[in-house]
């Protein structure tokens, strides 16, 4: 973090108009984006906490890893904008820039890549683990579970003051995670665990883990591979969401990264996070035709409706979500290299324009996120709706990892342990329960 600055056109005035007592609180300037105003010293100064709910005005940490301007719908990882990502890299080199902060050399870029290929492999032991769960248990629940029982059996990466263990972990979670989503997937259908290839790339394997069976070959099909690896990029990162500050948070106490990364996929399951990709499709099948889409509006703007436009809104974005065009894109290519012809694609683009011509919507800046099309892409790839959030987790490590790293090595991270307004009732004395 910057040096404190004086109280100078560096700093904001706080006048307590109780007192009439003022304070200067230091401003530390951005490369992009908002400057924040640096209380940390404001309770000891004021005995007053901030108080800011949903953390809509809160900076909870400083980061070089993504910038998101809401205002203009631009997402950059590490400066580079998403939509040439998206277009130009791969999920290998995405990941390594997330993590390192450059593009890497071709050198350093195959050696990245075989070093993720070779910790793919699960521990042998960890297949009798999902003997424990039903078949029919949703796959996020699996997910849990698995990732955070890694700490058990991957013992020599689970230091994070040793900077080897730290790396060893990070990739080891990179490059697990597909493997441990495609034994889900696999366990919940009844059929065997398809071990990873070393000779497949990063998505290529995965689809290979998901769908091929031991009784006949599987051909990755190259169009599906490509969008599975777009689709990875677009969700590897974004900034502080909830679920990657649930990671920080939950490292900042020096918890393992494999628990970690553990509470990082509960929090990313809730609907109104990366649980809204499987919501949208639900929501479309509810939906069923366009003549019910001004129904189905109606009630999300109901405020005595509990029913909210999934795929829709965002805490940053107040324009276009720029994932959600890409998406959309690589929906249709897709669904015609697949010949797909799925109505609830022609739904979604209806209800899109519909709501994006609506005063609520318009007013509200409620646009399209990147959960409105994922689910119709994944749905034609052949994914069931429940492993729709397990890819978004999938991909979701690499951002988790680069910023539990980031955390990590931060001079100025502590553990997290926010204040309250606290509102119950004041000190009084035990009653025995014969005089209640
Ligand atoms: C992700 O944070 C991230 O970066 C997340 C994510 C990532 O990559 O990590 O981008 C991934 O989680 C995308 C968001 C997926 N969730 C959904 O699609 C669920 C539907 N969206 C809403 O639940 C909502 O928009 C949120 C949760 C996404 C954002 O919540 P906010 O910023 O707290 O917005 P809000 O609830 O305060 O809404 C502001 C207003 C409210 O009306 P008022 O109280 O001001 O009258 O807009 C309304 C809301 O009622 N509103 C909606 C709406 N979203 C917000 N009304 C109808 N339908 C919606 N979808």
């Amino acid at each position: 973090m910057a040096d404190d600055t004086k109280a100078t056109k560096d700093s904001f005035t706080l006048t307590d108009n109780r007192t009439g007592t003022a304070y200067e609180l230091p401003v530390h300037h951005a490369t992009a984006g908002p400057d924040v105003i640096d209380v940390r010293k404001l309770y000891a100064e004021t005995d007053c906490f901030t108080y800011d709910p949903g953390f809509t005005s809160t900076g909870s940490c400083e980061s070089k890893i993504t910038f998101i301007d809401g205002d203009k719908g631009v997402l950059l990882y590490r400066g580079i904008p998403i939509d040439e990502l998206a277009e130009q890299s791969d999920f290998p080199e995405t990941c390594y820039l997330l993590l390192y902060g450059e593009l890497p050399t071709t050198e350093q870029k195959r050696k990245f890549e075989n070093d993720i290929t070779y910790h793919t492999m699960m521990h042998e032991q960890i297949n009798y683990f999902f003997r424990g769960f039903r078949r029919d248990a949703h796959p996020m629940a699996v997910m849990c579970g698995v990732v955070g029982a890694l700490s058990a059996f991957y013992h020599d990466s689970t230091d994070i003051t040793d900077p080897k263990h730290r790396l060893v972990a990070s990739y080891r979670m990179i490059a697990k995670m597909p493997t441990i989503a495609a034994m889900a997937y696999k366990f919940s259908i009844g059929q065997p665990f398809v071990y990873p290839r070393n000779d497949l790339r990063y998505a290529e394997n995965f689809l290979h883990m998901m769908f091929s069976t031991p009784c006949e070959t599987y051909r990755v099909n190259p169009v599906v591979a490509r969008a599975m690896d777009r689709i990875l990029i677009l969700h590897a990162d974004h900034e502080q969401n909830a679920s990657t500050s649930t990671v920080r948070l939950a490292g900042s106490s020096g918890a393992n990264p494999f628990a970690c990364i553990s509470a990082g996929i509960a929090s990313l399951w809730g609907p109104a996070h990366g649980g809204a990709n499987e919501a949208v499709l639900q929501m479309l099948q509810e939906i069923g035709s366009k003549d019910r889409i001004p129904e189905f509006l109606e009630r999300a703007k109901d405020k005595n409706d509990p029913f909210r436009l999934m795929g829709f809104g965002h805490r940053v974005y107040k324009n276009y979500d720029p994932r959600a065009g890409v998406m959309r894109t690589s929906c249709h290519e897709v669904l015609a290299e697949l010949g797909v012809n799925d109505p609830l694609l022609e739904l979604a683009l209806e209800l899109e324009r519909i709501a994006l011509e609506d005063d609520y919507f318009k007013e509200k800046k409620l646009f399209p996120n990147v959960d409105f099309y994922s689910g119709i892409i994944l749905k034609a790839m052949g994914f069931p709706t429940s492993m729709f959030t397990v890819l978004f987790a999938v991909a979701r490590t690499v951002g988790w990892v680069a910023q539990w790293r980031e955390m990590i090595a931060d001079p100025d991270q502590k553990i997290s342990r926010p204040r309250q307004l606290f509102t119950g009732v004041e000190t009084r004395s035990y009653t025995p329960i014969g005089e209640r």
